[in-house]
């Protein structure tokens, strides 16, 4: 696979970001943990990833926003591009050394996104996907699973933690598909879910209430692995971030399902 430019940059960054987070997750009493409301940790090691890629990313792309979920918003000189960032999506999980979390990088131009990163250091899974370009894990080219029945599909999920959403909706939607299909996963990193759906291991995913951090990355990468991504309840995903995706039939099954219980 020859990668674009665009895409070095991307994933030069992410991977100076990924060596900093596996550094720190050998120090974790070291990493002044605290909560930005209930059940929401944020460490050194968020803060310190974020930094890097803000450098790196707006080094090699002068006058580029920056969108991040730590820092907020930096404003850039050219209107037209953002970098939409999760220095680390799985905090809980990294916090408790759970090996399944990601730097997630999506850049948008105007309102489309057009290029994606998502590395999880842990086991150095690399996705890559361009707007027209197809979807890549490593070297390998990604396409979404195949499955067209519900009862033969992995499905993975979220739900909220507390002080977060909505959770006797997301009870009552695991009640309604539970029984309808062949397993539900919770691994606790948005962005790892929606490229784990790009790449075929799951068959679909949904989840309420997330950011835009947490999932412009995988939706490009979902897209470009031939799924269908889209806001459960048909409004604009980035800002709700209630994202239901899979192959389009799956999709489709999914959102007939989820709709009528809001
Ligand atoms: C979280 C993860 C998790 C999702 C949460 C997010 P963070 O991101 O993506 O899977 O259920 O809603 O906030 O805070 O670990 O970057
Ligand atoms: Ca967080
Ligand atoms: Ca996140
Ligand atoms: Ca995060």
């Amino acid at each position: 696979m020859l990668q674009s430019a665009l895409i070095n940059v991307m994933v030069k960054a992410a991977r100076r970001a990924g060596r900093s987070l596996a550094r720190d997750l050998g120090e974790i009493e070291h990493l002044q943990v605290s909560l930005k409301g209930p059940a929401d940790f944020v460490s050194k090691a968020d803060k310190r990833a974020e930094q890097m890629l803000f450098e790196d990313l707006t080094k090699a792309r002068p006058g580029y926003g920056f969108y991040g979920e730590e820092f907020g918003r930096r404003e850039g000189t050219d209107k037209s591009h953002t970098w939409i960032v999760d220095p680390l999506d799985g905090t809980t999980n990294f916090l408790h050394g759970i090996p399944q979390f990601a730097i997630s990088i999506a850049l948008q131009r105007e309102d489309t996104i057009i290029a994606a990163v998502i590395y999880n250091p842990a086991n150095d899974e690399l996705y890559t996907a361009e707007r027209g370009k197809g979807a890549f894990m490593n070297d390998q080219r990604l396409r979404v699973a195949g499955r067209r029945q519900l009862h033969d599909c992995v499905i993975a999920c979220g739900l909220p933690h507390i002080g977060r959403g909505n959770f006797t909706l997301a009870l009552k939607e695991m009640a309604v598909l539970q029984p309808k299909v062949a397993g539900f996963r919770r691994f606790g990193a948005a962005s790892l879910d929606l490229a784990q759906v790009a790449s075929g291991r799951f068959d679909g995913y949904w989840e309420r209430n997330l950011s835009a951090w947490d999932i412009a990355a995988g939706i490009l990468m979902v897209r470009e692995a031939g799924g269908t991504v889209s806001e459960i309840d048909g409004g604009d995903l980035l800002t709700t971030g209630n994202v239901v995706c899979g192959n389009e039939y799956v999709h489709d099954e999914l959102t007939r399902l989820l709709r009528p219980l809001k």
